[in-house]
């Protein structure tokens, strides 16, 4: 097992970030076996643990399902004396917080891979079942245009890093105070630099779309939000993702939504379900590129 992270997706390099896609597409080998990887969770979750599970247990490991309510990372015990606990008996550790920081914590005390299944910052897990779903429906995400409108969450974040890593090139549209920082700003231009990909802020939702491959969005509020959804609903509503924006994308362009959706808010059921969403196999792509990522850190 290698004694690597994924917090974010460019904690891999773009040769690694490829394996990992790569192996997402492979038969399952039991890599894991006799091997358990702990799952803890502060947050709820349907895709991100029951994808997680199911990997682990096509690669013949045994996954553990931890809530807070065992774990209570920072209020039970540190999150860091929660990593020295559990890499006793896991291989890997795998959890959904709240904030970043407990991750860096855990990462700087553990001698076993931590990964992030979500937390304020990033969602990196998310952002492999998108780029896998991207590449199989235009044979690589080089050159494709992703737009990205409405809140710049977590998912957003994690989206971008890959699809630039990947040589992508992503626009998006946000309202003043959600959209990217001046620190992701002067992230994503170096990692465009790097990688031949490129980032903009569009001045439109319009403008994001024209002429985008991918077109993709997520809730307005996320976990831990939910009492700013009136403030925030009427600011969102001119980016919602409606038939007359996805007009302004290219012909064979596709939606994505990492799920859960809010039909009728950023995105509607005439395009969640349309003929050119492809959520359901991004959503299935969580399981396979769970694999993906498992098989890469026991390589
Ligand atoms: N997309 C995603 O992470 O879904 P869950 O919150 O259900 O895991
Ligand atoms: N931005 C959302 C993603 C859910 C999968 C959240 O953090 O709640």
């Amino acid at each position: 097992m290698k004694a690597r992270n994924f917090l974010e997706v460019d904690d891999l390099s773009g040769v690694e970030l490829t394996r990992v896609l790569d192996l997402s597409e492979q038969p399952a080998r039991p890599v894991l076996a006799g091997v358990g990887v702990a799952l803890v969770f502060e947050k709820p979750s349907l895709r991100t643990r029951n994808s997680s599970e199911m990997a682990v247990v096509q690669l013949g490991g045994h996954p553990a399902y931890i809530t807070d309510a065992e774990a209570g990372l920072d209020t039970r015990e540190s999150a860091s004396d929660v990593a020295r606990t559990l890499q006793g008996y896991y291989g890997i550790i795998a959890a959904r917080v709240f904030g970043h920081d407990k991750l860096e914590r855990m990462v700087e005390v553990a001698t076993v891979p931590i990964v992030n299944l979500l937390s304020d910052r990033a969602h990196p897990v998310q952002a492999l079942a998108d780029l896998l779903t991207i590449r199989q429906e235009f044979g690589s995400v080089a050159g494709r245009r992703v737009s990205w409108l409405g809140d710049f969450t977590n998912v957003a974040r994690s989206m971008a890093i890959g699809v630039m890593m990947l040589g992508g090139h992503v626009s998006v549209a946000c309202p003043k105070g959600y959209g990217p920082s001046e620190t992701d700003v002067l992230r994503f231009t170096a990692l465009a630099g790097e990688h031949g990909g490129s980032f903009e802020v569009a001045g439109s939702p319009v403008q994001a779309v024209d002429g985008s491959h991918v077109v993709s969005t997520d809730a307005w509020y996320s976990m831990g939000q939910e009492d700013e959804a009136e403030l925030r609903r009427p600011i969102m509503v001119p980016y919602r993702v409606d038939d007359g924006l996805m007009a302004h994308a290219a012909r064979d362009s596709i939606f994505l939504h990492c799920l859960p959706a809010h039909r009728g808010d950023e995105a509607t059921s005439e395009v969640l379900d349309g003929s050119r969403s492809r959520i359901w196999p991004q959503a299935q792509n969580r399981m396979h590129t769970m694999k993906g990522l498992f098989t890469w850190l026991c390589e």
